[in-house]
């Protein structure tokens, strides 16, 4: 089973214990007598099958168990101590077992919130004011029940509640992050005389695009969705003037994946101010990186680049040959963009197939009719692909493939997500159940070009309760922290950096960072063998650890985040600085 399985068993498990115990509870106070032993008895085996998850999420990683061992676990033996053996022995009135199952229920439910609200690390102060929550429930219902509880409960209540407030109530403190602080940088002329410069200009607008038909309202630059398809050549300068002309929430240009000086990166109060309507900004870099790249605004992404303000980035390594055509895949108005593409081609062509995943969750992509490989990923090319065929491949949210081949006689097809997007004529193939290509084994293996690593951080996906401008929200954190308050992780130039990504939660974060290309070392603890990926986008499915590793060449402050650009708004989001 894998890890994000056991997770899910774990809680569903968790669940049936909490229910099993205050079920029996609720049903021996009213004497339902077989009901209630069902119900505990439910609870007590649940109870045992969670030793068995426990144990084997622990192997996995202690970031998966820490709270259920810390919290759970001894909650879950107090509330067996408890309720366990009373409720067999009981022969007279059931209603005398009620409040000790009904305290067991308290005990597990109050370890199922801390897993569910509060998550990794686990805190004194969550699992005091679990305690707390626990007695107070517990003495209310002995009152309820017509039994007069014990003068010591309610002292046990109160010191307990006050050491949970004094220890900082774990549900709502997070950890004081350094502010990143907001630098206006004037735009620095980087000009020299003699490169080729590519000039650009994108005006972002309100705007009525049509989708497969209809017309929609998206948010677009030059009034058209995806927005115009830059391509350079590596060594020109890239020039583009971004204008706004009526986006009320603000503009930026974010390269996707594109290592641009910090100061050109387009991160609204990072790197820049956002562009306000009437405003503009002029980026400019050297286009040293050939590969598919892609542009999106950064002020309120998740908004942004779902109403449409992206388009495509593609810096060729010399002149082109054959077939090189760009595929971004987005959802527009719940509608699939683009819309399909019939090109006819003679057989023998060379084609590029550059496909973009602009969307914030994963599509699946499968070529039908002809064998192909995969050059490049996220911009890089790979070492040594190989020829696959009657495979698929999962895209990341922001991430990037390069499938290329040699047009076969009869016509080949992309379909994706089932759709056929792009074809070179008729093709009906069913490639619903065909195999998905894992990376991390695809291609020729080099060796890992640094043997330690200067830093090293670990990054807890998860969700938990924050307090946001003194809203309560259902966060996605980050070691239990949601942005502004994740700490960054603070580097030096020529560091050699490695994360290690853990995902706790029970949906995919597609992780995203800034300015710098990791390269992947274990999924797992599992050795990446094939080809290096040196990737800016990468899926961390639920239960999966990721250890990738780069090298910190360049200095700024750097956002490093989650691409379900939701998730990223919803305290997903912290930055990697340079001292
Ligand atoms: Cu494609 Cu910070 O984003
Ligand atoms: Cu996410």
């Amino acid at each position: 089973m894998t890890t994000g399985s056991l997770l899910a068993v774990d809680l569903v498990l968790a669940v049936l214990v909490a229910a099993g115990w205050l079920g029996g509870g609720a049903a021996a106070a009213v004497r339902r007598r077989p009901l209630a032993l069902a119900l505990a008895a439910v609870a007590l085996l649940a109870t045992l099958a969670r030793a068995i998850t426990i144990t084997a999420l622990a192997r996995a990683g202690w970031w998966f168990v820490a709270e259920k061992v810390l919290v759970a676990a001894p909650l879950s033996l107090a509330a067996v101590a408890a309720a366990g053996p009373r409720w067999r022995s009981v022969a007279g009135d059931i209603r005398s077992v009620a409040v000790p199952l009904l305290f067991a229920g308290y005990a597990t439910s109050g370890a199922l919130f801390v897993t569910v609200l509060h998550g990794y690390p686990a805190s004194v102060g969550a699992g005091l004011l679990t305690v707390a929550g626990v007695v107070t429930a517990t003495a209310v219902s002995w009152r309820a029940l017509g039994v007069r509880p014990p003068r010591v409960l309610s002292r046990v209540a109160l010191v307990v509640a006050v050491g949970a407030v004094v220890t900082g109530t774990g549900l709502t403190v997070v950890p004081n992050a350094t502010p990143v602080v907001p630098h206006d940088h004037a735009y620095r002329d980087e000009r020299t005389t003699d490169e080729p410069t590519r000039r650009f200009t994108l005006t972002a607008g309100t705007a009525t695009v049509s989708v497969s038909g209809r017309d929609v309202a998206a948010w677009a630059f030059n009034a058209q969705v995806p927005g115009p398809e830059l391509t350079a050549t590596v060594g020109d300068v890239v020039e583009v003037t971004l204008r706004n002309r009526d986006i009320g929430r603000g503009v930026t240009l974010h390269w996707h994946g594109y290592d641009v000086p910090n100061s050109q990166d387009g991160v609204p109060g990072v790197t820049q101010a956002a562009v306000r309507p009437g405003q503009e900004f002029v980026y400019r870099f050297r286009a040293d990186q050939a590969g598919t790249y892609w542009y999106h605004t950064h002020a309120v992404s998740d908004v942004g680049v779902r109403m449409g303000l992206y388009g495509v980035l593609v810096v060729h390594p010399g002149p082109m040959v054959g077939l090189d055509a760009t595929i971004p895949v987005h959802t527009l108005a719940g509608r699939p963009l683009p819309d399909a593409r019939v090109e006819p081609v003679a057989a023998g062509t060379p084609v590029r197939l550059r496909l973009i995943n602009t969307d914030s969750t994963t599509h699946r992509y499968a070529l039908a009719g002809t064998a192909f490989r995969v050059a490049a990923i996220d911009g890089s090319d790979l070492r040594g692909p190989t020829s696959l065929v009657d495979t698929a491949v999962l895209i990341p949210a922001g991430g990037r493939y390069d499938l290329v081949f040699d047009a076969p006689e009869t016509p080949a097809a992309l379909f994706v997500d089932g759709r056929a997007v792009y074809s070179t004529g008729p093709v009906s193939a069913a490639t619903g159940d065909w195999p998905v290509l894992d990376p991390l084994g695809y291609g020729a293996a080099a060796a890992v070009p640094w043997s330690r690593f200067d830093r090293t951080f670990t990054l807890v996906l998860d969700r938990g309760l924050d307090l946001h401008d003194l809203l309560p929200r259902y966060a996605h954190t980050v070691n239990g922290a949601a942005d502004p308050d994740i700490p960054p992780q603070v580097v030096r130039l020529g560091d050699v950096v490695r994360f290690t990504i853990v995902n706790r939660s029970a949906i995919v974060h597609p992780w995203h960072l800034h300015g710098h290309h990791v390269l992947v070392l274990s999924r797992d603890r599992r050795p990446a063998a094939g080809s290096p990926l040196w990737l800016d986008s990468f899926d961390v499915r639920p239960g999966e650890v990721w250890e990738v590793a780069f090298r910190a060449d360049n200095p700024g402050v750097w956002a490093n985040h989650c691409h379900n650009l939701a998730h990223a708004d919803a305290g997903m989001t912290m930055h990697l600085m340079y001292s």
